[in-house]
């Protein structure tokens, strides 16, 4: 698909103009409302660059985003408020934040902005029309937010997060307004097609976290795409019971047990190989300060937990065994952590792929973190950003585009060109 992009848009010029962006300030936060603290800033961070684009060239920025998912009403602990506080610290440019998305606060700020600064909207998903499936809804709230920006305006897509939402402020908008698509998105899609078309190999996919069943269609698409597939995290346990093992009281999906079984079969029929855990840390229960012991992934119930115990990370020796095939990698995809890695005492495995991935990348392999948890972690573990070859803002996003499916936000942006 062929976009117009945000240089075209300057190429146009934007000075005296009022430009929409779609921006992914969905950032996670800890602490109480009115004490909210954003955790990992990743997302604002990899939003500044358009809005400062377009601030210096003189636009009037109206930013349009979502923070987690309220229920189409305004709740304060989903204000945007502590991500436009990050964004303000972080901006070399005026930041301000409407008290609502498109009611009087908004239509008076967005009338009062002037060339280079940016206004950011009250959580959009406060609207119930952002997430209808009533497509003249949806409209409806489009057409009120390209009334802020008047007949010069445009629309920037760069929240690449979003771009599976066939929402309002993603989807809808692009039909109403000159739609381009901003310098983020453009780059998570170089890294994405680098994985998907003609990837260097070996290809190592690393897939964590804590259900198997978000990553069955990945894993269907990856099965002969992937040289290699190296599982941990909660999803393991329902590979190693379709293998036969006994999991304890780790995470497991019964009900997924046959289809992973199938992949299994399949990987080896297709030439992509499957790579297990040997072993597993076992904690007596789900806390930080748990006992745990490390114990052969085929013998988890006979260990010191019994059928009690759960699993919480991969254990050293798999760590280690994830580490060397990482390292004969040329291409590395990784999604999801090892482990509880929150938990100190269940942070090693994660800690050991970071650690593998920052490695194979200084020895010129392309390393790709998959957004989400996986993104937080490495930074959560202290890995700075720089010694990754890219960390994806979408987690959900990237994966979908591994899936091969249709991203409606994109579709949207190319709707011109068709
Ligand atoms: C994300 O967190 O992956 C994006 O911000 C999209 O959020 P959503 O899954 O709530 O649509």
């Amino acid at each position: 698909m062929a976009y117009a992009s945000l240089d075209d848009l300057l190429a146009e010029g934007v000075r005296g103009r009022r430009i929409l962006v779609r921006s992914d300030l969905n950032v996670p936060l800890e602490g109480d409302v009115p004490w909210l603290r954003v955790t990992d800033d990743g997302r604002v961070r990899a939003s500044l660059p358009v809005l400062r684009k377009l601030s210096e060239a003189g636009a009037a920025v109206i930013v349009m985003a979502h923070l987690g998912r309220p229920k189409g009403a305004p709740e304060e602990k989903y204000s945007l408020k502590p991500a436009v506080d990050t964004l303000r610290d972080l901006a070399d440019f005026p930041v301000s934040l409407a008290h609502d998305t498109v009611g009087d606060g908004a239509r008076a700020a967005a009338a009062a902005l002037t060339d280079g600064e940016v206004l950011v909207l009250e959580n959009v998903r406060f609207d119930p029309r952002e997430t209808s499936k009533d497509d003249d809804e949806r409209g409806a709230l489009a057409r009120e937010l390209a009334d802020l920006v008047g007949p010069d305006g445009a629309y920037v897509d760069d929240a690449f997060g979003a771009v599976p939402r066939r929402h309002a402020s993603v989807y809808d908008i692009a039909a109403l307004l000159p739609s381009y698509q901003g310098d983020l998105v453009e780059a998570e899609l170089v890294v994405l097609e680098k994985l998907t078309r003609d990837p260097q190999r070996p290809f190592v996919v690393v897939l964590g976290g804590s259900k198997v069943s978000d990553k069955l269609a990945v894993i269907e698409n990856l099965i002969g795409t992937a040289d290699r597939i190296l599982v941990g995290g909660g999803m393991v346990f329902t590979f190693l019971a379709a293998q036969g093992h006994r999991v304890g009281a780790s995470l497991l999906e019964e009900d997924q047990v046959e289809t992973v079984r199938g992949y299994l079969e399949r990987g080896s029929r297709d030439g992509t190989r499957f790579v297990l855990p040997t072993d597993i840390v076992v904690a007596e229960k789900f806390s930080a300060d748990a006992a745990s012991s490390v114990i052969a992934a085929d013998a988890m119930e006979t260990g010191a937990h019994g059928a009690r115990g759960i699993g919480l990370d991969i254990g050293p020796a798999t760590g280690a065994d994830f580490a060397a095939n990482i390292a004969e990698a040329r291409t590395v995809f990784w999604n999801g952590p090892m482990g509880v890695f929150e938990f100190e005492a269940f942070a090693g495995g994660t800690r050991a792929v970071a650690q593998a991935l920052v490695d194979a990348q200084a020895d010129g392999a392309l390393t790709v973190v998959g957004g989400g948890d996986s993104a937080a972690a490495v930074r959560g573990l202290g890995f700075p950003d720089d010694r990754f070859g890219h960390i994806s803002t979408g987690g959900g996003a990237s994966l979908e585009y591994l899936e091969g499916k249709e991203l409606p936000g994109l579709t949207a942006l190319a709707r011109d060109e068709q």
